[in-house]
This record gives structure tokens, C-alpha cells and sequence, in this order.
């Protein structure tokens, strides 16, 4: 018998129930980034700074589950990212690399308008794919991703990953995405950061 075999008898009905309206899975901790975890990563840092002195907001959480690790293990995550700006810039993730380069992942939108902000690594290249219910994203291998929500209401999705993918953050930490996603005229764009 194995480990998620057990698990699963042990759960009511086997599978993870999730909670659209909060972004959360009940009975799962979550972790919390509040927008002072965000430094660095607003373009426009005056008005970060400002925002922060009016206070700090969830900007957005996420839900890990972890089944089992292991070679050919899955892990997934729910995340609920609010709506909200610094500046013309919309709120977003920290964003990362994958510590094992050569993980891709697939983001599920539930609930929500927002966008993926892709970077290949090697070149640099960038695009923002739309995130929103119903859409399926496919983060490549060696792409940094961060998510952005664009809209009025928290953006709810699932990003699912080899259980050996890992983050790698310093990496984003050290040099930033090339591309922001900003608001001109009403209208959602990438500019060079
Ligand atoms: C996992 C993944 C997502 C993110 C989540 C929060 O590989 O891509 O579950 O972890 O969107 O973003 P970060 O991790 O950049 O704070
Ligand atoms: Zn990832």
C-alpha cells in the first residue's frame, strides 16, 4: 500500500475540496505574502513605498499539497492573488524559477481575470498569457512565472508541479522580470520594466 493510498482512506472521500470564494482548501495551511514581502519587485518603487505607509495588505496566499515526493510525484498548489495596484502596475506574485530547471507546470484558472508573466531564461523573451476561469496555462521549462491579477476580484487558480520542481527565488531576486504589466488607457499591456 502506498503513502497516497493511505492518505486517501484516511480522508472522508479521498479528494481535496476546494473553496473558490476564499481561495482557500479547509483544513490546509497556507502561506501568506503581505505586500512588504514584495520589495524589489514593483517597478515603480516610490509608489510602493508610499502604499506601504497606508498599510499592508494580503496581496496573496497559496495552499500546498504534497501527496507524496519522489520521481514521477506530483505537487499542486491553490493560489488566490488580490486585486489591487502600485501605481499602474497590478498587484502580483514574487515569481520564480524552478530550482530543477527542467520542471514545467501547468496553471488551471478557476476564478478571476489576471495574466502569466513568462521569461524564458536563457533569452530572455518574455509574454503574458491570460489567466483567467476556465484558461490553461503551460509554464515551459526554464521559464520564470509570475502571476498577475488584472481584474476586480481575487484571482483563484492551481499551479500543479513535479514534486521535484522546487523555487528558486534569488534568482528573480537578483535581476527581476525584464517586462512588467501594466495599465495605459484602460487597456492591459508588457512594458520593459
Ligand atoms: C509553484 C507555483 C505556484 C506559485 C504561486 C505563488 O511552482 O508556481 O504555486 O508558488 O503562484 O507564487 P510565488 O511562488 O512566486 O510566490
Ligand atoms: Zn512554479
Amino acid at each position: 500500500m502506498n503513502d497516497r493510498f493511505l492518505k486517501d482512506l484516511k480522508s472522508k472521500d479521498g479528494a481535496v475540496n476546494l473553496n473558490l470564494s476564499q481561495g482557500t482548501i479547509p483544513g490546509h495551511p497556507r502561506t501568506e505574502r503581505y505586500l512588504s514581502d514584495l520589495y524589489g519587485a514593483f517597478r515603480d518603487a516610490q509608489s510602493y513605498e508610499l502604499a506601504l505607509t497606508l498599510g499592508n495588505p494580503l496581496v496573496y496566499a497559496v495552499t500546498p499539497i504534497e501527496p507524496a515526493s519522489g520521481d514521477g510525484q506530483m505537487h499542486y498548489g491553490l493560489g488566490v492573488l488580490h486585486p489591487g495596484k502600485i501605481g499602474d502596475e497590478f498587484y502580483l506574485t514574487k515569481g520564480h524559477l524552478h530550482a530543477r530547471r527542467s520542471a514545467a507546470e501547468v496553471y488551471v484558472g478557476l476564478r478571476g481575470t489576471g495574466q502569466m508573466l513568462l521569461e524564458d531564461e536563457s533569452s530572455g523573451e518574455s509574454r503574458m498569457v491570460a489567466l483567467q476561469e476556465n484558461s490553461v496555462v503551460y509554464v515551459p521549462s526554464h521559464t520564470a512565472h509570475r502571476t498577475v491579477n488584472t481584474g476586480a476580484e481575487p484571482l483563484v487558480y492551481l499551479g500543479i508541479y513535479p514534486s521535484n520542481a522546487g523555487h528558486d527565488y534569488a534568482a528573480i531576486a537578483a535581476k527581476n522580470f525584464r517586462m512588467v504589466i501594466v495599465e495605459r488607457a484602460g487597456v492591459v499591456v508588457l512594458e520593459p520594466r
